[in-house]
Parts: C-alpha cells; structure tokens; sequence
C-alpha cells in the first residue's frame, strides 16, 4: 500500500456507534451497504470511550465494529480519537485548558478543550495514538489514519503561563537577540522595548482602545500554527513507529473565514490532504465559495487528489438560519469537489445523533430514517460515485490563471489599525474568483512562495491584496512579469516585509512602483456608504489612492472623491494594478477584457460550472441543481 491516498473514490462519513445500540449498528451495515459507503471515519471524539481512566483502556466496542465493517467490506479511516480530552484528564490537569487572552481559563464541557502547547495533552495524545496503532495498525479494514480533527478549530490560541513559556523558546530560535526581535517589531513605538527575554508576554488583552503589537499579534499566529503542527507531528510519529504502510492525514478547513492555520505549510507534513466543507446557507451563490474551496484544497495538494473528508447531506446547525438543502444540491455539491479534485465524498456525520449538541444537524441516515428524501439522495449519490472509480487515479485540469493566496497577510490583514476596517482579506479574493467563476475562466491557487517554475506553468498570477511580500518574493513575482507573465495585482499588495514594516518610497514596494509602474502616494479609503465613480464607467468601493502611473499607462481615473485624477486602474504591458475595490459587474467587465486579451479558455458560465477531470467532463447546473458528466476525447 503507498503513503498516498489511494486511486480509489471514497463515499461515506463519521460514524459514532457509541451512540447507539448492537441493534442499530446491524442495521448501519445494512443501511451502509445499500448507499454503496466504502469508508467511514471512526473514533473522532471517543478518547472517553476509549480510555475511561489514565492509562486503561476499553477497545472491546472498537474491535467489534472493525470486524463488522470489514465483513460488510467497508473500509475504515482510524481518528485517533485526540480531538477532545476526556474529563478524568481535565479534572486531574485543568492546566492543560486553555485560556482567553483576557487570562480567563475555559471550562471543560464543549469541544477541543486543551491547550495547544501542554506538554500534558501532548504526551496523552501521542499514547493514545500508540496504542491505537498497535491494535488495529494491522487490521484488515484500515484504510488510512485520521489524526486529530480540524485542529485550530476552537483553540488556535492560548494565552496561558505554560504557552508564553514555549513562546519565548519559539522567539529565541527566530531572532536570536532581543535587538532583532525589538527591531522587527518596532518597540521604539509606545514604550513597548524589551530589555529581557522574560518581559515578553503572549499578546494578551490590552487596555481598552489600544491593541497588541501588530507584529507581535503576526508572531503570535505564527507560533501557535507551529505549536500545533507539532502536536499532529507528535500523533503521527507515534502511528509511524509501528505502521509504515497506511497513509496518515488531518482534516483541513476549507470555510471562507477559518484563518488560524497556514495550510501551505501543512500541507507537506500530511500524506495527502483531506478538508472539511460547509456551505455558507444565506449566500444563494455559496457553490461559487464551495468552488473556491475545493480549488484552494487542490492547491494544498499541489494539483493532486485530495479528500473531501465532510461536507453536510443538508442542513447544519450551526449557522443563524439553517437552510435545508434542494433536491439535486447535495449531488452537485459532492460531484462539484469531485470535479475539482476530491477522491470521494465524504460527510459528517453517518446517522444523525439524537442528544448532544449536533442533534439538529443533518446527516446521511436522518431522524426521519431511510424511508426519506436524504436518504433517497445518499443512495442515488453512491450510485453516481460507483460508475466514476476510474477517475481516482486522474487530477483536475490545470488552469491557465493562479491565484496567491497567503495566510501570512491574512494574519497581518486582521489587525485592527489598518487604513479602513472594511478590509476583507478572503472577501477580496472571493470578489475576484467570484467574477472569474461566471465568466467561466478556472483558477488555481498558489502559494506566495510557489516557485518560478510553477508560476511560469501559468498565463497570469492575480494578487488580491498580497500585503506582505519579502525581498526575494518580490523579485520572484518580477521575473514573472519580465519573462512575460502577467500579473494583476490589487490595492494593498506589496506593502511590508514579513516582519510587517512598511516599504519606503511608494506604497507596494518594488512590484509595484517597478513592475507594475505606478506610484501610490497615499491611501485614500472610501466612507461605507459611498462608491467612487472610475473614468471609464466602474465603480469603487472601500478604496481609493492617490496615484499615478510612471511607466504604466492609464486605464481609469478617479473621477470623484478626494483622489479624483489619481490613476485607479493601471496597465503596463500584460499586467495590472487595481487601486480599489471594484464592485461585482465592474470587476467582471474587467476580467473580460483581461481573459479576451490573454485569451483565455472559458467553460460554462451563467450558474453553470464546467470542469475536466482525466477523460470526464462535469457541467453541473447550480441554478437547477442538475449535472451531466459525459467522457470527453480531445
Ligand atoms: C465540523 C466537525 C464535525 C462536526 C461538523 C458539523 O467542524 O469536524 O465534528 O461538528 O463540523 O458541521
């Protein structure tokens, strides 16, 4: 077996027996082998069901329901169960809880109650692994380890002593002295110079009005991404010691504002990526944000399959209103990440719970039972997936345009002394992709540290709102843009260095004032109410500058405003600058002249999505919720 994800389409979901009775579980099986599920994840929250006290352990329920799915030839996704501690650890440690940054520690009772630097949660997460992997390591039914879950979901930071401490170790590796630490975080600003490593604290609550040192605030994301890969580091080597063939994954994030981990860098660490996907219930277009996703989720791959690990059969419940879905929806969902690179599709959860707080959650066996329309639709879904195998071993078709998208500036966007609070980093990029998605032209994502090489597989690199380049990034995207490739950078790109010191001598540093021509002055945002009107009939929200091109030439002009004649949109050769935040029909009449001039490929369009995949062509209808997918030769 290789530490890949197999070429093989997964269909299936969480599944919790502990909730339920013998009796049920025969009928799971049942149930399970006429909606063709393959693969089910179990164990993700049993660490109390699984080790009642420190140190004893019950895996009598868990050996019996591996047996039963591997009977009922139904392969299983090990969680190792370390998502949630139990409360007999809790009770005897509540060190390892975590704590606000207002210095409150949290109460054990939700989920993902632990501190992601306690040596405690740590060293009984790692056990609990090993012995996981000692007794099913070699099970028949295994088909891949799932650590953990959704880390960062609940706790990406914790402001306790025990974390400051690990925090001022992760401080020394990255600066070395206290004078590069004061310099990269400008502490000759508000009295805030240290003298002593010890002084340092995490960014915890500031007096009212006042917040942290942005710099520090960037770091402290930064450590705490590292603290927890560590924690997943620790699980996996724990499984790697014993089991060297079964391939070991995480489950990502793909949500429009899950911020607290910088997946590119993950994304090496794990045999392949797995993500979680929710629909956004409110926005009528959310299959545009679920595209978005699953391309992104691609990227982390590096254009290989990945897994779709849940995704909801309907409603969730925990949004403000949670919208069922449509018939056809859950289809054209599942087949939509399908399409775009997911070897399967999987949900949270198998039977929905009666107790507990996912009760009101939709699932593959509703409340309702299986004479229902969910669980009409799951078997018509495991039908689909079962005439599609042979597409496993096949990835999505590359796209001509690449889109960078950086958690880093992400981090550093969400400060909150910024020109405009109106500032979205996500928000940006979805306008963009938004606009590209109607007219047809794919995109896939990149990393801000892609190489040369990949960027150089691409026509054009757009960069909504890249805020934070280093030197060798910078040069990096202006080779692309001399050795003919273009760019399309936004507002707000380029600003500072990864330390977050702003670039002297024109906003946006070199990219720029060089590659790009033009030399922005001074930001001039825009009031929430009001748009500002371009000289060639677009519409600005949010942002304005005074600007001027160089060695640009001209596209629009502000036409009101207090930057009224400053250069908005720019062009020099086959790249862009855009100084605002174009609203939807401006930046879609923009990416169409952009895609007739470099003459991109388009497919579908109008609620209609189409996407190649090996030898398979998906056109899947949102405004229908219908789909085809037929096998194509060229
Ligand atoms: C995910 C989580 C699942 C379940 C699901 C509900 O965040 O991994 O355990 O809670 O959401 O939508």
């Amino acid at each position: 077996m290789s530490l890949e994800l197999p070429a093989e389409i997964f269909y299936g979901g969480d599944y919790n027996p502990e909730q339920w009775s013998r009796e049920v579980w025969h009928e799971d099986m049942r149930l399970m082998r006429e909606a063709g599920v393959n693969l089910v994840t179990l164990g993700v929250f049993s660490w109390t069901n699984l080790e009642t006290s420190e140190g004893h352990y019950d895996f009598g329920w868990l050996d019996e329901i591996f047996d039963l799915l591997h009977e009922n030839g139904i392969g299983v996704d090990l969680a190792t169960a370390t998502a949630s501690p139990p409360a007999w650890l809790t009770k005897a440690h509540p060190e390892l809880l975590p704590v606000n940054a207002a210095g409150t520690r949290l109460a054990h009772g939700g989920r993902q109650g632990y501190c992601v630097s306690s040596p405690i949660y740590k060293r009984k997460a790692a056990e609990l692994a090993s012995e996981l992997v000692k007794r099913y390591g070699s099970h028949p039914a295994l088909k891949m380890w799932h650590i953990n879950n959704e880390y960062g979901c609940h706790n990406p930071l914790c402001f306790c002593e025990v974390s400051a401490e690990n925090w001022r170790i992760w401080l020394k590796e990255k600066y070395e002295t206290l004078d590069a630490l004061n310099r990269a975080w400008g502490t000759n600003f508000w009295s805030q110079r240290y003298h002593q490593w010890d002084e340092i604290n995490p960014p915890r609550q500031t007096p009212d009005g006042t917040f942290p040192n942005p710099t520090q605030m960037l770091d402290y994301r930064r450590f705490s991404s590292d603290q927890i890969l560590d924690l997943y580091l620790a699980e996996k080597a724990a499984i790697r010691a014993v089991d060297t063939i079964h391939p070991i994954t995480t489950n990502f994030m793909s949500m429009k504002h899950s911020m607290n981990i910088d997946y590119w860098r993950w994304a090496s660490e794990v045999d392949f990526v797995a993500t979680d996907h929710y629909l956004i219930a409110e926005d009528p277009e959310n299959y545009i944000d679920l595209a978005f996703q699953a391309d992104l989720t691609r990227g982390f791959a590096s254009g290989k399959p990945w897994l779709l690990m849940e995704h909801s059969t309907s409603a969730v419940n925990w949004q403000e209103r949670n919208l069922a879905k449509a018939d056809g929806e859950m289809l054209c969902n599942s087949l939509t990440h399908v399409a775009r690179g997911s070897n399967g599709s999987m949900f949270f959860q198998w039977r929905a719970s009666v107790s507990g707080s996912e009760k009101y959650h939709s699932a593959m066996v509703p409340h309702a039972g299986e004479d229902s329309r969910i669980f009409r639709n799951v078997k018509q879904l495991g039908e689909e997936l079962q005439k599609l195998t042979e597409i496993a071993a096949h990835p999505t078709e590359k796209a001509q345009v690449a889109m960078v998208f950086d958690y880093q500036s992400w981090w550093a966007l969400a400060q909150r002394n910024l020109p405009t609070t109106s500032i979205d980093y996500p928000e940006l990029a979805h306008d963009w992709y938004r606009a590209l998605w109607k007219l047809g032209v794919r995109v896939d994502f990149v990393s801000p540290d892609a190489s040369p090489l990949v960027l150089a597989q691409y026509r054009a690199v757009l960069m909504p709102m890249t805020y934070m380049l280093s030197e060798q990034q910078e040069r990096k995207f202006a080779e692309y843009v001399s050795q003919g490739g273009s760019l399309v950078a936004s507002y707000f790109t380029g600003i500072s260095n990864l330390d977050d010191t702003v670039k002297l001598g024109g906003y946006g540093g070199a990219l720029v004032r060089e590659s790009l021509g033009v030399l922005v002055e001074e930001f001039a945002p825009v009031r929430q109410t009001e748009r500002v009107l371009l000289s060639n009939g677009a519409f600005g929200t949010e942002w304005a500058e005074f600007a001027k091109a160089t060695t640009a030439e001209v596209v629009a002009t502000y036409q009101d405003g207090v930057s009224a004649g400053s250069a908005a949109i720019a062009k020099k050769e086959r790249s862009w600058y855009i100084g605002t935040r174009l609203d939807e029909a401006s930046l879609m009449s923009f990416f169409d002249d952009f895609s007739l001039e470099l003459q991109l490929e388009k497919r579908g369009g109008n609620g209609v999505e189409v996407i190649r995949r090996g030898s398979y062509e998906f056109a899947i209808d949102h405004t229908q919720k219908t789909f085809v997918w037929s096998q194509i030769n060229d």
